[in-house]
Formats: C-alpha cells, structure tokens, sequence
C-alpha cells in the first residue's frame, strides 16, 4: 500500500493525512476482497524499515492502527475475516500490540476470508527467524538437516500454512518489491499501478485482478503444456 505521503504532500496537506485517507481504501478493499471471495488477502501496512521514519509519523501510523482495529472487530466478526499478523509483534508499542492480540483472538473461529496485516514484517528477517528455528530443531534432533525441503522453509515463516499469493499488487508507482513476501511471491503475478493508495479503490482492485486472469500461468513450463492441461 504505497503512496500515502505523496498523495497527501500533492494536496499540500501532512503525511498523515495521506494516512488516514489510505485507511479508507483499506476498509474497501477488504470489503470487496471478502465479497468476491478471495480465500487470503496480505497488506503490507509497516516494514521493518518504516521503524526508521520520524518519529511522529511512525506513531501516527501506530495510532491508525489501533483505532483501524478497533472500529473494524465487529465488521470483521459479522464477515467471518480472520486477522492474522505477520511480522515482529513485539516490537510494537504495548497498546497496539494489546488490541492486535485481541483482534486475533477475537476473530479466530471466523471462517471466511484471512486478512494478514503485514506489520514490522521484512522477508529477509522473516528468513532469518525461520532458518533460526530449523537449525534449533535440527540441533535438538526434531528434524533431520537432510529431510529439509522447501516445504520446511515455508512452515516456518509467518504464513505457515497458507497458500502462496497469486498476485500482488503494489501502488504508488514504484516497482520494487521492498522486502515483501520474498520467499511466497516467487511465482506471484506482479502488478503494478501509478495509483496513490489513497485512490486505490474497489473499481482498481477489480481491475488488477481482471488483469490477473488474462496473465497465462506457465510455472516454468511451456505454453503448449498449459493449454493441454
Ligand atoms: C504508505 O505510503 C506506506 C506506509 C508505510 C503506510 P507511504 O507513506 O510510503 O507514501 P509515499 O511513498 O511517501 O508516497
Ligand atoms: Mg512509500
């Protein structure tokens, strides 16, 4: 979800402003997704590196955080979403970290849509908790160093258990993927729009995905393969 700051910095308004007008596309674009049935949808709301903007911009995104969390729980609830988080929870502030935790446990039976909130999340740190976590098990005789395959890597990353995305999607005009699902994206169909989040609304949403299912999905094999099936 890029483009906040410059979408507000062009109507010659603080950042934060560009914020709170992306959290309206939030709301939308997590209606729409669980509308039209997506089975997991990831925002990528804080990276391990936005910990080093200032200071009041960061706790101003903390505090849409809570407040977005807080007002949501019963749309959430009523939509059977399921809020998970990826990244590291405990280098949140102790408040949001508090309402994040009772998000989670207050949507776990919901059965719909996975909404994975993607906060002080880095792909490569991600890796590096996993690879962490299977040397302690290999080292303790809970797994066999030989036996890992890339099945092991994937269970021992924050979206342990979920598919891999199909497409992600980055606004705000740069084409990069700054650290984001690194190791799940690696067939993901990549698309990227001009948009400012702040405009990225259900009608664009629908139009990447659109765009989504005209891409032809080869997986390394060829055309003629695909087509036979
Ligand atoms: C939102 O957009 C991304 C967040 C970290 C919330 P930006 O704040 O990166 O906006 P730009 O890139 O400065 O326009
Ligand atoms: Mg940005």
């Amino acid at each position: 979800m890029d483009g906040n700051g410059r979408w507000a910095e062009e109507r010659r308004r603080p950042r934060l402003f560009g914020h709170k007008a992306g959290v309206e596309s939030v709301r939308e674009i997590v209606e729409t997704a669980s509308e039209i049935g997506i089975g997991v949808l990831t925002l990528y709301a804080f990276s391990t590196e936005n910990w080093n903007r200032p200071a009041g911009e960061v706790s101003g995104l903390m505090g849409l955080l809570k407040s977005y969390l807080q007002s949501e729980l019963r749309t959430m609830v009523r939509n059977g979403i399921r809020l998970q988080c990826l990244g590291e929870q405990d280098r949140l502030p102790e408040d949001v970290g508090a309402v994040l935790r009772q998000t989670i446990a207050d949507t776990r039976s919901c059965q719909g849509m996975v909404l994975n909130l993607a906060l002080s999340y880095g792909g490569r740190s991600e890796m590096v908790l996993a690879v962490r976590e299977l040397a302690r098990k290999c080292r303790e005789g809970i797994l066999d160093w030989r036996a890992l395959s890339e099945a092991s890597i994937s269970d021992h990353l924050f979206t342990a258990g979920q598919p891999d995305p199909d497409l992600l999607i980055r606004t705000g005009g740069e084409h990069r993927l700054s650290n984001f699902l690194l190791w799940q994206s690696s067939y993901a169909e990549l698309y990227f729009t001009e948009t400012r989040w702040p405009d990225f609304r259900k009608q664009q949403f629908l139009e990447a995905i659109a765009t989504f299912h005209l891409r032809q999905r080869r997986f390394g094999r060829t055309g003629a393969q695909v087509q036979e099936g």
